[in-house]
């Protein structure tokens, strides 16, 4: 898709129909002890005839010179008003036939795509730790660039950091430390500025298959190359599914636990959790998911952040695929209901009329990390389930796996979606449009009527455990032998929402709840033991708070907290201690959720 024919961005001041970035040559210097990141990037342009500006995004960086391509003559820039979400654009006056300019600057302890962790918020306890997150807009917090979806570029970069540490890049990657603590990185495939990244660290590599692996630190690294052994198969089955890995190697980076995402796709590295380390490989989904982006996301992109459902939306429906591949239909099916399960609570929350709920939104003048929830992601996944449900698998299949090559390394927005959408799969099955009713799914808020019912056949011994359960059957009877984690998180979301603290203590003493390794049932049990008034389960609950960073736990506890008095003593208590853990993405929806502690 020609960048001019797509939707503009409203969360960009680049202006790429005039001076467009092709390529990126970054060489940076990582100070832990001023916990800044300082060097040059060079941007190389393509102008159009007439045009005199390229315009960048920053926010919160300190630009020190700019320079035309020889490095030497400097170039007048201007830099604009600060927005708090935008940040300030970056005016660089350009004469024609200028090729490239470099940009001397540093960042800000304000930068908020970067946490800088101290040694104690690591595995290991003796090196510090640096990671990026870019999504959706805080790449300009770390290096001036079109920060648009809908703009790409290739890059090199030099990062220098501490010698004992190990750097790594959305790019090849280094497999070992080197002896002074420079690396080299290249990316030769195209990329959005979003997915920029960068993790610095005491960090190790385990190869899982030529061309899969997983980096972490030493503590860390033998449970996750446990917990990925089927790393290779996934990647081997989203090929059987929508065409060939285009990215060469795909690794993972086990992050410290205050990363604030459960996963984040960056391309050839994606950055996970520890909190899916659940040692029964239970949560490898979320690995499915990210890996499903280097189709869906990083291969054909959405071009705005209202089009955040074509990232999400199929992704969603590709994970699942993948997972089906692997371990059948019925443990894809629990995932399913699980999600629609989510998908209803957030269509509840946001209201059956809200806008947000909309598959095509309107995010203009809101930060997107506000205004993105799980209606791109559950609801996206539903209207692909549609399109299975009323053309069949093979025809989607084949619709979905061309969509991908014909639109390759190239951004997408919902409208020429849609048009692709009628010309090659819809206007192809008598019906179909009717069928699905596309527009409702894009314009309209809440559910169709036509979307296919979702049932898992492993949830009806959960179904049946908890019925009876509810006509008066002790935890010690119920059968749950065989379940996994799905089944127990489940059984939690089915339990009243004002089930009492005796009832909580006797399901505890048998299922050891408050005890579990696993961060989805933790997550799915606190909000009961909070509202019961459980008071067995505090101290666990407070040190889950303390030590995870990852948002989408935090929120709904936090949430459950403040609904007593009792509750939101607590919880701003907690949260004076545990704010420095998180990054800056969980305490901006926090300090507006709790209240910014007064000293931080
Ligand atoms: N790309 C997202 C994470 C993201 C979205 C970051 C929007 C910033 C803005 C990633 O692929 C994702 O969806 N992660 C989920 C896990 C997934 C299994 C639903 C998460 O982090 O919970
Ligand atoms: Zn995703």
């Amino acid at each position: 898709m020609a960048a001019s024919l797509l939707a503009t961005d409203p969360h960009s001041c680049a202006r790429p129909a005039e001076a467009v970035v092709r390529h990126l040559s970054l060489d940076l210097t990582v100070d832990f002890t001023a916990r800044e990141l300082r060097g040059r990037a060079t941007w190389q342009l393509e102008l159009q005839p007439g045009a005199t500006d390229l315009w960048l995004d920053t926010r919160d960086l300190v630009i020190d010179a700019v320079t035309l391509e020889d490095g030497t003559t400097s170039t007048i820039f201007e830099l604009g008003d600060a927005d708090p979400v935008l940040g300030q654009a970056l005016r660089i006056q350009v004469p024609s036939q200028t090729r490239a300019v470099t940009i001397v600057y540093r960042t800000t302890p304000a930068a908020a795509a970067l946490q800088w962790l101290t040694p104690e918020q690591t595995a290991g306890k003796i090196h510090p730790f640096l990671f990026t997150q870019s999504q959706a807009i805080l790449a300009r917090t770390w290096i001036p660039c079109q920060d648009s979806p809908g703009v790409r570029f290739t890059y090199d970069a030099t990062v220098r950091g501490p010698q004992e540490l190990l750097a790594l890049m959305s790019a090849e990657n280094p497999q070992a430390r080197s002896a002074s603590g420079e690396y080299t990185f290249r990316m030769p495939q195209p990329i959005p500025a979003y997915l920029m990244a960068l993790a610095v660290g005491d960090l190790q590599f385990e190869p899982l298959s030529g061309r899969t692996g997983v980096y972490a630190e030493p503590a860390t690294l033998p449970v996750a190359t446990h917990e990925f052994a089927d790393l290779e198969n996934m990647v081997a089955a989203a090929e059987e599914l929508y065409g060939p890995y285009r990215w060469e190697r795909y690794d993972l980076l086990v992050l410290p636990p205050s990363f604030p995402f459960g996963g984040m796709e960056n391309p050839r590295l994606t950055f996970v959790t520890p909190t899916i380390l659940a040692g029964d490989r239970s949560l490898t989904s979320l690995v499915a998911h990210e890996l499903a982006h280097s189709w869906s996301g990083n291969l054909v992109t959405n071009a705005t952040w209202n089009d955040f459902w074509l990232n999400e939306g199929f992704t969603v429906y590709f994970e699942r695929r993948i997972m089906e591949r692997l371990y059948g239909r019925p443990y894809a099916d629990m995932l399913q209901v699980l999600g629609q399960t989510g998908l209803h609570h957030t269509l509840d929350e946001l209201g059956k009329e809200s806008i947000d709920t909309h598959l095509h939104l309107d995010l203009a003048g809101r930060d997107p990390d506000e205004g993105l929830n799980e209606i791109a992601y559950e609801k996206g996944n539903y209207l692909l389930l549609t399109l299975e449900h009323v053309v069949g698998r093979d025809k989607l299949d084949a619709f979905i796996t061309k969509y991908f090559a014909e639109h390759a390394f190239q951004s997408m927005d919902t409208a020429h979606f849609v048009a692709y959408l009628h010309r090659e799969l819809l206007d192809q099955v008598s019906g179909a449009e009717e069928q699905v009713q596309l527009d409702k799914w894009i314009n309209a808020p809440g559910i169709p009527e036509v979307a296919p019912p979702v049932q898992s056949e492993r949830f009806a011994s959960v179904e049946a455990a908890l019925q009876s359960w509810r006509h008066g059957a002790v935890p010690e009877s119920l059968e749950t032998t065989e379940w996994s984690s799905h089944e127990w998180v489940h059984f939690l979301h089915g339990l009243p929402e004002h089930i009492s603290a005796e009832q909580l203590q006797t399901m505890d003493a048998v299922f050891g709840f408050t005890q579990s390794g696993n961060a989805e049932i933790l997550s799915a049990w606190f909000p009961l033991t909070i509202r019961a008034g459980y008071g067995a389960a505090t101290e666990a609950l407070q040190d889950f708070l303390t030590r995870v960073g990852r948002r989408k736990f935090l929120v709904p506890l936090y949430k459950a907290l403040l609904t007593t008095p009792t509750g939101q003593e607590q919880a701003r208590q907690i949260y004076q201690r545990a704010r420095s853990n998180y990054h800056s993405v969980s305490t901006s929806t926090l300090d507006t959720l709790v209240g910014k502690p007064s000293a931080a």
